[in-house]
């Protein structure tokens, strides 16, 4: 029934795409169903205009779960955007390394390194949101509209702001544990499709007896 394999999900919407049929960076990896839509620029594009300095040098990972919602200009910023904090000076000396007589190899002390991206399942992250390196992402969470995302976001939580701050949890703490245990993104698209009302009601209790 439904076909993971295709980049555009939706007929006639060349938009919205199947984000990890687009994706070609084997640093970076998109679980099924999860989709990224850009009205500003072609979605197709994605890797050169949402995952900002992730030189291959750094080998730094983006890894996004499945089920997804991505939207237009989410961006995730990667290690090579950081500056040498402990430097006496910011300047990226190692980058100029033929101007000052350095070693090339030296190049990535640029920058400090925060680690991999990390996205769960079924996050929603909003319009323009920013998603610094090092973070990871709970399942479940919502990133708000233009929140700059500093630190990790457990699972099921509400983030916003400059820098994001938690808003609120999604559901009580027993219902987040059940979702969490119960994991309906791994399940088959068949199962999925025949318990699409409970997974949609909101009531814990519908998914609960599947
Ligand atoms: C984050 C979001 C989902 C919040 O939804 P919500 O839980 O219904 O939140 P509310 O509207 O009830 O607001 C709760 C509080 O969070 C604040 N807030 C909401 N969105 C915020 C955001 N993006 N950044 C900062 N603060 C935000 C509200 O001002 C409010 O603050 P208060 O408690 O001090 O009054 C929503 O505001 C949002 O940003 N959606 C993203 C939409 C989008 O980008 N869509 C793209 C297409 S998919």
């Amino acid at each position: 029934m439904t076909d993971v394999g295709k980049v555009y999900p939706r007929t006639k919407d060349i938009q919205t795409v199947y984000l990890k049929n687009v994706i070609t960076n084997q640093n970076i990896e998109v679980g099924d169903y999860t989709m990224y839509n850009d009205f500003a620029n072609n979605p197709v594009n994605f890797e050169q205009n949402n995952v900002l300095y992730h030189y291959p040098i750094n080998n730094d990972k983006l890894k996004i779960g499945k089920f997804c919602s991505i939207a237009c200009g989410a961006k995730f910023l990667f290690n090579s955007a950081n500056h040498a904090m402990a430097s006496l000076s910011t300047y990226p000396f190692p980058l100029f390394f033929e101007e000052w007589g350095l070693e090339k190899k030296d190049v990535a002390k640029s920058w400090d390194n925060k680690g991999d991206i990390i996205i769960g399942n079924d996050v929603w992250i909003g319009y323009e949101a920013v998603i610094l390196a090092g973070v990871t992402i709970g399942d479940g969470a919502i990133i708000g509209t233009r929140a700059v995302v500093t630190k990790d976001v457990p699972s099921y939580t509400v983030v916003g702001g400059v820098p994001a701050k938690p808003i609120r949890k999604r559901f009580d703490g027993k219902t987040i544990s059940d979702l969490l245990e119960i994991q309906w993104w791994n399940w088959s698209s068949e199962k999925i499709a025949q318990n699409m009302e409970a997974i949609q009601s909101g009531n814990i209790e519908q998914i609960r007896r599947i």
